[in-house]
């Protein structure tokens, strides 16, 4: 008999953002009529740009000529793109070897096949709330997860603490879902901490592209000790519009090596390029062309035009709190307003509520673990239209 995965038997029946979507088909096909706004999923909804679209034309023409068209491309990733993702951190003071760079369909896949490299024997850290991914992943491993707190009291950023051994730690910053974001001083810290402990940070940077304010880090990298512990996911998701067209990348820098139980040594690198190699065929040559306009530098203010426009949205969402006296995180470097829910109530019936009598659709904190239990998320990812009518109608239910 083929005995299944019973880890599974450990996660939720389905995942969050499934869920989420499931109440809000079942509520639209009852109630065709209403006008639902939706601020719940990060998906973007600006087009992709214009230099991005000539690009995926133009590889689309060659992949319709003998002399031009390409069949399996690398595994890790054309040199095009990996060369300009490498100039994109060098612009921002990192210097990385374009073979540290894996171009990959998005960091949900990577954050969550990352998995691959680590022993289950391994304690996981993961701050609560978090991103599910990061958790799912490793239950579905069967791994031992620990929690580190993030509170309106730490601004929702745990810091390390030496009487806990965490041997794989999950970052997120700007974090998704409270939108707080780690200063230099705070992720040495925690760069610190895992050179001393031998742990592996694994440092979810997705949302690098929202920071505004001077001097937050975008990247672990720009942290001194960081290549000895730390590897990066970002994406072009959130940065150009990619939620669709699905292309991301990760850093795996070639100095993080470790000693196995009988005393030889593993690279971290070599491990990933061999993974990939073996369970996955790259990115699709088209995508890769679009994704490489975005990190010139032409491609680059145009993706910076589209994530404006997001922050202007967030800007009225923080506004409106401001207004109602909510308390909120995020916002200003983050797609993300994190605030606490209104009226004391439990995050999924304050969900519940605003899909009933606004129509205006959330995340529910509860979502992200048990510290997001009375906390309701929105993204700034609809139009400003949308954004401005969700705010007027969150403002009737305080009245
Ligand atoms: C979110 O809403 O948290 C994100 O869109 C999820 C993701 O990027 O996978």
């Amino acid at each position: 008999m083929a005995k299944l995965n019973e880890n599974y038997l450990n996660i939720k029946q389905s995942y969050l953002f499934s869920e989420i979507a499931k109440r809000v088909n079942d509520f639209c096909a009852e109630n065709p009529d209403k006008k639902v706004i939706r601020l719940g999923i990060g998906d973007v909804t600006l087009p992709l740009g214009s230099l991005v679209i000539d690009a995926l034309h133009s590889a689309v023409d060659e992949m319709g000529k003998a002399e031009t068209f390409k069949g399996y491309g690398p595994e890790q990733g054309y040199d095009f793109l990996r060369n300009g993702i490498k100039d994109y951190y060098s612009r921002n003071g990192v210097e990385l070897e374009a073979d540290e760079i894996f171009v990959s369909d998005g960091a949900k896949s990577d954050t969550g096949n990352f998995t691959d490299m680590f022993s289950v024997d391994n304690t996981v850290l993961v701050p609560d709330p978090v991103y599910p991914v990061y958790v799912d992943t490793n239950t579905m491993n069967g791994r031992k997860i620990i929690y580190m707190d993030g509170t309106a009291e730490n601004g929702f950023l745990p810091m390390p603490d030496d009487s806990v051994k965490a041997d794989v730690i999950y970052l997120c910053s700007p974090n998704n879902p409270t939108g707080a974001v780690y200063n230099k001083e705070q992720l040495k810290a925690w760069v610190d901490y895992a050179n001393k402990n031998d742990a592996v940070i694994l440092f979810d940077s997705a949302y690098e592209c929202f920071v505004s304010e001077p001097g937050l880090p975008r990247s672990i990298f720009q942290i001194e000790g960081a290549k000895t512990c730390a590897v990066e996911f970002c994406s072009l998701s959130k940065t150009a519009g990619f939620t669709g067209t699905r292309c991301g990348y990760t850093v795996v820098p070639k100095a993080i090596v470790k000693k196995t139980s009988d005393g030889r040594t593993l690279s971290l690198n070599q491990m990933w390029n061999r993974r990939q190699t073996t369970k996955f065929n790259g990115v699709p040559y088209i995508i890769q062309r679009g994704a490489a306009k975005v990190f010139t530098e032409e491609g680059m203010l145009e993706a910076k035009g589209m994530i404006d426009t997001y922050r202007k949205n967030a800007k009225l969402i923080s506004d409106t709190m401001d207004e109602l006296g909510v308390k909120y995180t995020g916002g200003i470097n983050s797609p993300y307003i994190w605030f606490e829910c209104p009226f004391n109530m439990y995050s999924w019936d304050f969900f519940d509520k605003m899909l009933k009598e606004i129509q205006v659709v959330g995340t529910p904190g509860a979502g992200f673990g048990k510290n997001g239990d009375n906390y309701f998320r929105l993204t700034s990812f609809n139009n400003y239209e949308n954004t401005k009518e969700a705010m007027e109608r969150f403002k009737t239910l305080f009245k």
